[in-house]
Parts: structure tokens; C-alpha cells; sequence
């Protein structure tokens, strides 16, 4: 299957170039401009950007928390991903607590093969950080599974106290991985939750409340230095607060191999979407939204402007406000944390970052495809080039539509962002050279998405050679 697209200008993170893009079978074969080849369908990109599929390097679907389980299936959030112009998420599988990653990994693969419309990979979450479990973390790595998720967050459940963290970077020395940080302090803000709610504080807004920023920067700050101590790189998920940043920033500017991203819902909501009533249960994630006068979503922008954070994931985390965030009523620490957003990141990235003139159309490409390709070891995404799978999209820069739940395809009963109008849409949307979605209509299917074995070669592994600290002998 030959598919010429013709007329568009391809947005590159490195280059924007008016040329026709060539199709054959999964890969792009041509790029040139007006390219006279035959082909099997020719789609008409005149006046629109041809972008590389999106890369959502952070979605949990079928997340077991709080007693339910994040809405989405492989099957729902990745058609969801695809009408929202993602051709490639990497999704977080779960080691049970007491049992081994392949254990989660194997309950990962159950889920996902099959079912997924659209590429995946796995990360995974390291649940209970044991000793023993250090060689599997090796082995991991050479299966494609690169990167290794650890909380400072949630006692009892993901917890992992600064020794097991230290091991876990010091392990990815040796074998190439990443380590990912949640980086809140779990425990500090159990404690101020836990008396929020004795002093009768038991809305969705105490979630937020909390939280407060300088507990993320505190456990930014200690992650950084444990991981300058282990010598090893480290990346830190959903940034929320300037607290966290700023750590971001001072370990970067000492040279250190930091990195970060952020997501939407920090760069377009606050603090203040929690304080309708049980209204706000719709916006509890953690760390949570914040206080739009703490200036975070500035030094949010800043940072994605200079490069201090890296990326934009979603973390996708679905819960219907209806029979799953409903648990929380009357104690806001049972409502299960997370948001919906899979479909949203690349017209909303597209609309409050290129439209407004914070992000030039280059950048935008970059944070949404071709850097979390490189962080996340997929070197056959993220560009459009000759060669590379042929994940593409033809993208409507002009296009105005009304994010709403009514309308929108994850399995979620609300949007965050229900009645904001965007900017920008995926018309066509090719995963590995094949159609699945042709403005709004759904062509995919189950099961077309393939899993990807990653390579642990990203910005981490280019930087590591750059450490001023030896890594220390390995113990265990
Ligand atoms: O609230 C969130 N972020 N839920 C998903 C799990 C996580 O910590 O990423
Ligand atoms: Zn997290
Ligand atoms: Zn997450």
C-alpha cells in the first residue's frame, strides 16, 4: 500500500519544509517536493501541517488505585489517542507489591496485546523495591522495558524509601535504564491530610491544600542529589510546581543529567477547579493542580520554552466522576486520583502554546513526539523522515473545535476542559502507514497496535559518559 500525501508543509522539532511525504507499506520511502509517484491513495494536505504522530510517554490505563480502576482500556484510550493525533503511548505496567516486575509486566501484556489501536510500550512501576529484585531490573532493560518508576508519594502503597531509590539509580548505571521519580513527600502530606480532615476539611480542595508545592520541590531537591550521588540520570514525571522547577533548573545548570516533563492539566488548570464543592473531584490528581497565583504555570512555560523540561505527557489516568470519584465523598483522600487527558494533549499543547506564540510550531512537535522518542529509546518515531515508521499526521492548524465529553472518545463520563474552545485538529491520523483516522471517522483497529521494545539509549544514556561522579561500587 502506496499512500502519497501531497501539499502540506512537514513540521519537524528540527526543520519545517513544504514537501510531499511517500508512504510504502509501514515506513515513509520519500519525502520531496511535489513528488509525481504512483501511489494507492493520494491525501491532499494543502494548507496543513504534516507533524509526526504524537508520543504520549505517560498514560496509565487499567490503573488499579484506590480500590477501582482507570476507566480507559488499551483498546478505548489508544482509539481515544489516535482521534487526538498520538500515534504512541508508553504506558506504566505495575509491579504487584511482594512479587516480581515480569509478574507485572506479564499482567501488562495481557491487557495490552491485541487490544491496543495504536503502538505501545511499557515503563514500569516499581511497586516494592527489594534487593533481590535488582537483576530483574537488568533484565527488564534488555526486554525493552527501560525505565523504572519510584515514589516518594503514597505510603503504603508506592512508597520507596530513600535507600531503595538510591539503589535503584545506582542499578541503572550499570545497565542503561532510566529511573522515573514521583517526587512528592508521601508521608509529610499524609500527616497534613490526616488533619485537614479531623478539623472537618473533606472536599476535593483538601487534596490540593495538602500538597503544598515545597513538598514536591523538597522530594525534587533529594531525588537530585541521591541521584547525583549514584552517578546516574534521573527524570521526573508530571512536574506541577515552580518549587520542583526551580531544583529542576539548579541541577541542570550544575551539569547534572536531569530531566522532566509536565502536563496540560498543570499548564491550563489551578487549584481552583478543586474548590467547587464534590464538583472538584473531577480535577484530583497528584501532585495536584495548582494555586494559579503561585506563578507555576509561568515557570512551567519558561522551563518548556528553555528546555528544562523536556516533554509533555498526559499522565491519562481516567476515573468516571460518576460511581469513581464518588467514592471520595465526605474524605477527599478516597477519591481515586488521576484525569483524563490522552486525547487533548496535542491540540491543547498546540492551542496554548503555538497559537498564543509561547511555543514556536517546531517546539510544539518536539515536546509532544520527537523528544519523548529520543528520552524513551524509540529511534523509529518521532520525525518524519525517510526510513522511520510512517506515523503521520495531517494537521489542521486552523481548525476550531470545543473540547467536551459529549463529543470526545475516552471512556470518561466528564472533561477537564469541557466547553474550552481549540485551535488545531488531526485530520488524518497514519499509524505505521495505515489510515486510522480520517476526519472524525474511525478506520483502526484493535489490536493493529504492535508492542515496542525500546532502547535504552536516550538522553540518558548520551549523557552519562558526561557525569563527573564515577558510579560507586554496586551493592546487592
Ligand atoms: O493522580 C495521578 N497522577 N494518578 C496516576 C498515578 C500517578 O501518580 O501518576
Ligand atoms: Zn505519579
Ligand atoms: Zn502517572
Amino acid at each position: 500500500m502506496r499512500t502519497l500525501i501531497k501539499g502540506g508543509t512537514i513540521v519537524n522539532a528540527d526543520a519545517i519544509t513544504r514537501a510531499d511525504v511517500l508512504i510504502d507499506g509501514e515506513e515513509i520511502a520519500l519525502i520531496g517536493l511535489d513528488l509525481d509517484v504512483p501511489a494507492d491513495q493520494v491525501i491532499d494536505a494543502t494548507g496543513k501541517w504534516v507533524i509526526p504522530g504524537g508520543i504520549d510517554g505517560h498514560t496509565h490505563m487499567e490503573l488499579p488505585f484506590g480500590g477501582t480502576f482507570a476507566k480507559d482500556t488499551f483498546e478505548t484510550g489508544t482509539r481515544a489517542a489516535a482521534f487526538g493525533g498520538t500515534t504512541t503511548i508508553i504506558d506504566f505496567a505495575v509491579q504487584p507489591r511482594g512479587g516480581t516486575f515480569h509478574q507485572g509486566l506479564d499482567a501488562w501484556h495481557e491487557k495490552a496485546d491485541g487490544k491496543a489501536c495504536i503502538d505501545y510500550g511499557f515503563h514500569m512501576i516499581v511497586s516494592d523495591m527489594r534487593d533481590e529484585l535488582l537483576p530483574e531490573m537488568d533484565r527488564l532493560v534488555e526486554e525493552g522495558i527501560t525505565d523504572f518508576k519510584l515514589f516518594t508519594a503514597y505510603p503504603g502503597v508506592f512508597l520507596s524509601d530513600d535507600a531503595a531509590i538510591f539503589k535503584a539509580l545506582r542499578q541503572t548505571t550499570k545497565n542503561g535504564g532510566l529511573i522515573l521519580m514521583h517526587a512528592e513527600n508521601g508521608p509529610v502530606i499524609d500527616a497534613v491530610a490526616a488533619d485537614l480532615v479531623a478539623n472537618g476539611m473533606t472536599d476535593p480542595i483538601g487534596h490540593g491544600l495538602a500538597r503544598y508545592p515545597v513538598f514536591e520541590g523538597e522530594a525534587t531537591n533529594r531525588v537530585i542529589r541521591l541521584a547525583k550521588a549514584a552517578g546516574a540520570p534521573v527524570y521526573f514525571v508530571h512536574m506541577s510546581a515552580a518549587d520542583a522547577v526551580n531544583e529542576l533548573r539548579r541541577a541542570r545548570d550544575e551539569g547534572l543529567p536531569i530531566y522532566g516533563e509536565t502536563c496540560p492539566q498543570y499548564l491550563f488548570l489551578s487549584l481552583e477547579d478543586l474548590g467547587n464543592g464534590f464538583d472538584g473531584a473531577k480535577f484530583v490528581c497528584s501532585p495536584p493542580l495548582r494555586d494559579i497565583k503561585g506563578g507555576h504555570q509561568e515557570e512551567l512555560w519558561k522551563a518548556l520554552v528553555s528546555d528544562d523540561l523536556q516533554l509533555i505527557g498526559t499522565d491519562h489516568c481516567p476515573f468516571d466522576f460518576h460511581g469513581q470519584k464518588e467514592m471520595g465523598r465526605g474524605d477527599f483522600r478516597k477519591i481515586p486520583n488521576g484525569l483524563p487527558g490522552v486525547e487533548e494533549r496535542v491540540d491543547l499543547m498546540h492551542d496554548g502554546g503555538v497559537v498564543t506564540g509561547k511555543l514556536s510550531p517546531s517546539r510544539w512537535v518536539e515536546l509532544v513526539s520527537t523528544a519523548p522518542a529520543r528520552m524513551f529509546g524509540l529511534p523509529r518515531k518521532g520525525s518524519v523522515a525517510v526510513g522511520l515508521d510512517a506515523d503521520v499526521v495531517v494537521y489542521d492548524p486552523n481548525r476550531r473545535h470545543v473540547l467536551s465529553a459529549q463529543t470526545h472518545h475516552m471512556a470518561v463520563d466528564y472533561s477537564c476542559y469541557e466547553g474550552r474552545p481549540v485551535q488545531g485538529g488531526a485530520d488524518v491520523v497514519i499509524s505505521r502507514g495505515k489510515v486510522i483516522v480520517d476526519h472524525g471517522t474511525w478506520l483502526g483497529s484493535a489490536g493493529h497496535g504492535k508492542f515496542l521494545r525500546r532502547e535504552p539509549r536516550g538522553f540518558a544514556e548520551a549523557t552519562r559518559t558526561k557525569l563527573a561522579q564515577p558510579a560507586p561500587a554496586v551493592v546487592g
